[in-house]
């Protein structure tokens, strides 16, 4: 890992994820988690303001990214929520099958490189009555904005820590076992096309 993306990247992920339109589609849905609660790719912690504290027991965070992780610990302080961090990919989740009531991802299933394989961690991990919650920008249903996707995306993924810009969310929850619902699919307001057709829902074990 090179200079930029240790000490520059997470400085400009949690700028860029912390933006007011960004903010608005969290509220959508973290504070539907209900029960023992993991966050994949928690990254800097800018869920942890929407929880509701009433209905979550306990939180488990994983995010591979140090950086970010040390920015979620500090947030999580002043959030006053018990929080476990575990410095891991999602790739490989370590902890028991069918033990977690709700798995919350925001805008990070672009940038988990074998997104499949996580999401077959997800939903081992995910009671047979739990909910995975999410919020992740991905393939646009312009096929012009789609050619954009894939031409940049290239490049983008080396300046924004892996991020993939044309992953169809849907297909790859369906894909991982899940039955979808969708809350909302739309461009974000103001944001880049080619980076800002959102997917909010809840996904449950088939
Ligand atoms: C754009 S950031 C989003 C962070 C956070 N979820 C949010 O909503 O602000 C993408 C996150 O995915 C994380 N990530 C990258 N590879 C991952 C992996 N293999 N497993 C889990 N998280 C990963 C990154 O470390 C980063 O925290």
């Amino acid at each position: 890992m090179g200079f930029y993306d240790r000490h520059i990247l997470p400085h400009v992920l949690d700028c860029v994820c912390g933006l007011a339109p960004v903010t608005g589609q969290r509220r959508k849905v973290v504070p539907l988690a209900r029960g023992r609660v993991l966050e994949v790719g928690i990254g800097s912690g800018l869920n942890l303001a929407h929880y509701d504290r009433s209905q979550v027991t306990s939180l488990v965070g994983l995010d591979p990214g140090s950086e970010l992780v040390a920015i979620a610990r500090r947030r999580a302080q002043r959030a006053q929520m018990p929080v476990e961090f575990l410095e891991l990919e999602g790739e490989a989740i370590p902890l028991e099958s069918e033990s977690v009531d709700t798995v919350v991802v925001t805008y990070t299933l672009c940038s988990i490189p074998d997104v499949e394989l996580a999401l077959g961690q997800m939903r081992r991990v995910l009671k047979r009555d739990g909910t995975l919650l999410f919020c992740e920008h991905g393939l646009a249903p312009d096929p012009g904005v789609v050619r954009w996707q894939k031409r940049i995306e290239p490049l983008w993924g080396k300046l924004a820590g892996g991020c993939h810009l044309a992953r169809d969310v849907p297909a790859l929850l369906r894909g991982a076992g899940f039955a979808v619902e969708l809350f909302e699919t739309a461009y974000l307001k103001g944001g880049p096309k080619f980076a800002s057709y959102h997917y909010l829902g809840a996904a449950r074990p088939r």
